[in-house]
């Protein structure tokens, strides 16, 4: 799992021999500045994408795949002990919306297996979009297995760069499954503090524990201008990505007439995208149940001041970390991935038309042979 904040690889070893999967160990490599920068620069349109987006193709597989064989020598594994690697990849874009809809993870699938020599199962996403639906999130189903509960709804909240959301209704009512992007999760509060380093002399690429933004005060007026973006308003399915939530959508807002005339402090507007984050997940949860246990996954659980936000917003709701249902909130993503490989190995459907809006069920992914 390479996820839209460009932070690194996780990896997880997962076990299906049982009901539920079993985390038995995970790993994560950060990326290298030079790679971080090579992966964001693929997120909007610019000169020469095609040739630096496939050379990134390359070489990310090469790194998944260091990641992977040490990973594998840290466990005392094999490659043959390992039945397939469900790889994510690294998404660069996602216009799930428009006429010809269409997703693009790179970190080649087919290098990645011969690198390792373990099969591969990868490009999940196609078909969900190829079927009409958004090709995102594709968590949910692997949320259900794992979080859902006989008696209570919950809500699985997952921050990474964008933030998603699962709605597992209590199994006895057999309600449907809902799951969408809210929004931005870290991604612009990593963007705009890596634009400001000289206001708070950090070398890291994000905000650590969110001490930047819990310095500064939100402020009213920038935050409904955020809010109003139609992305909120719009209803499910729908997902989103760095290609939307980009630091020209945040430059736009600051450039306007009646912000500028605000003066803010850049802290205040790293307050702002933290409460942003915050709001435009509570608002949604607020909407699905007025009961459900949260249970919280992803980089974001970090931040104390976003998670501070978040307890403000949803003051009358039980929230937990993932790690309270013993999955460690920093690998339920990679091991969602090692889930979808696992579904493809035993045709089980593995989408959620309900989530995406596909029009059938299906099993994702397509395998690649060393
Ligand atoms: N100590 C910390 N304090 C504040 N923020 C943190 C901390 N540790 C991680 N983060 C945030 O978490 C982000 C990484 O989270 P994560 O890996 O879940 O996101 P991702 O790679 O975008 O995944 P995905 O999009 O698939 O959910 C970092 O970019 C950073 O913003
Ligand atoms: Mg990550």
């Amino acid at each position: 799992m390479s996820g839209t904040s460009a932070d690194g690889i996780d990896l997880a070893l997962v076990d299906f021999s049982n009901d539920k999967p079993k985390l038995l160990a995970s790993f994560h490599q950060a990326y290298p500045q030079d790679i971080h920068n090579k992966i964001t620069a693929l997120y909007n349109p610019d000169t020469n994408e095609i040739e630096r987006a496939f050379s990134v193709d390359i070489e990310l597989a090469h790194l998944f795949a260091q990641a992977v064989n040490t990973f594998l020598q840290q466990q005392q594994l094999t490659a043959k002990d390992i039945n397939a690697i469900g790889n994510h990849g690294q998404t660069i874009r996602h216009r799930p919306q428009q006429t010809h809809a269409f997703t693009l993870q790179i970190g080649c699938c087919q290098t990645l297996a011969c690198l390792t020599n373990i099969k591969v199962i990868g490009q999940f996403r196609q078909k969900d979009i190829a079927l009409g639906g958004q090709g995102a999130p594709l968590v949910p189903a692997f949320h259900q297995i794992v979080f859902s509960d006989a008696k209570h709804d919950a809500v699985v909240v997952n921050i990474g760069g964008v933030a998603n959301i699962s709605f597992l209704p209590a199994t006895d009512n057999k309600n449907p499954m809902i799951g969408y992007d809210t929004g931005p999760g870290n991604a612009l509060m990593d963007d705009w503090f890596a634009l400001n380093q000289g206001e708070h002399g950090s070398k890291k690429r994000y905000d650590e524990n969110g001490n930047w933004g819990a310095a500064g005060q939100v402020n009213a007026t920038l935050l409904a201008l955020f809010l109003a973006d139609p992305y909120f308003k719009m209803s499910a399915p729908k997902s989103t990505g760095r290609e939307y939530f980009h630091i020209n959508w945040l430059a736009h807002h600051l450039a306007l007439t009646k912000i500028k005339a605000l003066n803010l402090n850049p802290a205040d507007v790293q307050a702002t995208l933290g409460a942003l984050t915050a709001i435009s997940i509570a608002n949604e949860i607020k909407k699905l149940s007025c009961t459900a246990k949260i249970y919280l996954c992803g980089g974001g659980t970090h931040n104390t001041n976003l998670k501070n936000q978040l307890n403000q917003q949803l003051t009358n709701y039980e929230i937990l970390l993932t790690n309270h249902k013993g999955i460690d909130a920093d690998s339920v993503e990679a091991m969602a991935f090692a889930w979808l490989a696992f579904a493809y190995n035993k045709k089980i459907f593995s989408n959620s038309p309900a989530v995406t809006g596909a029009g059938k069920k299906t099993t994702l992914g397509c395998a690649f042979h060393p």
